[in-house]
């Protein structure tokens, strides 16, 4: 697919977003780091790029998030794109967790501003953010260690994680659906059914389907190319596809929603054994041998 050219993101927006973003400590910060070696530490060799994520711009991104100024500007961006405050949105998807987690995976976690918040909220859990750029990957293990964060950053694709399936009590997606075709969200809406454990949840926090529809202009803006396939689905209905219950979407200001869904439990007679609690695995062990055997069930909190 062609990369479009002189979008309004293009002609006029970043022009105006490049005045309030501190480009002077940006370029320090790339040139500090070695992205091509640091990047190496992530990077593996079975991911395969998938053609809808290399062919395209995003945000005004040439390339796409494949590349080192990606990973480098997300953050100052992004800070003027969710209204009115990027903390209250991202906030939205912490409110809405019914259950207490000890794993949790983060897919699409950019530079892992969200992730870094799960992992404050629940500092006992293990926490992987997944993406399929080592870049952001990169961005995103620096700011885990400015914040004394431990979190496990793998390189992957969030439709085929190659993680083992009944694996996580909390699987997450922050502002990823409006960036893939409607086909690879609900690809990764079955994946993520896959991974949890029965009883666990899925929450994806991203741009407000209602809202998008109403306000056809804005899909030209931010030089999104599935934006306007996302706007004209549903979030719940995609979930109620993959197999999720209880699913609900509820508006974060007018601008973005968080949908929640829990995996069921199954009509197979599978759900006896995962809620177990044996001697638990640690995410390296996961993470290495794809071994998670004995790794406890998702624990409900009964207060939410
Ligand atoms: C708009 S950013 C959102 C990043 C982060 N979740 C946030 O809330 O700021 C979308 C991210 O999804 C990643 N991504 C897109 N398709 C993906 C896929 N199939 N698997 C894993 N990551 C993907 C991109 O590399 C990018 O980092």
């Amino acid at each position: 697919m062609a990369v479009r050219e002189n979008t309004i993101w293009e002609r006029f927006l970043s022009p105006v977003v490049r005045l309030f973003i501190n480009e002077e400590e940006l370029q320090r910060y790339a040139k500090s780091v070695d992205w091509e070696k640091q990047s190496d530490r992530f990077r593996r060799a079975d991911v395969t790029i998938p053609t809808y994520y290399s062919s395209q711009n995003f945000h005004g991104i040439k390339g796409g998030y494949l590349n080192s100024g990606a990973a480098v500007t997300y953050d100052a961006v992004t800070q003027y794109v969710l209204p009115p405050n990027e903390t209250w949105v991202r906030q939205a998807l912490i409110d809405a967790i019914k259950v207490v987690p000890q794993r949790i995976i983060d897919l699409g976690c950019g530079t892992g501003s969200t992730t870094l918040m799960l992992k404050q909220t629940f500092p006992d859990a293990e926490v992987i953010g997944l993406d399929l750029s080592p870049y952001m990957l990169v961005r995103a293990s620096h700011k885990a260690e400015s914040a004394g964060l431990h979190i496990h950053w793998r390189h992957g694709n969030a439709e085929d994680t190659r993680l083992p399936d009944n694996s996580f009590d909390l699987v997450t997606a922050t502002l990823l659906f409006h960036e893939t075709p409607v086909a690879i969200s609900e690809a990764i809406l079955r994946e993520a059914f896959r991974l949890l454990r029965v009883g666990g949840q899925v929450l994806v926090l991203d741009g407000n389907q209602k809202t998008l529809r109403q306000i056809e202009w804005l899909n030209n803006v931010f030089e999104e190319p599935y934006i306007r396939e996302y706007a004209n689905g549903s979030v719940d209905a995609w979930m109620g596809a993959a197999g999720f219950a209880g699913v609900q979407t509820q508006d974060v200001w007018w601008t973005n929603q968080v949908t929640s869904g829990i995996k069921p439990i199954s009509t197979t007679g599978e759900t006896v054994q995962t809620m177990q609690h044996d001697t638990p695995t640690s995410a390296d062990s996961i993470l290495d041998n794809n071994d998670l055997q004995g790794f406890p069930s998702p624990a409900f909190d009964t207060t939410a």
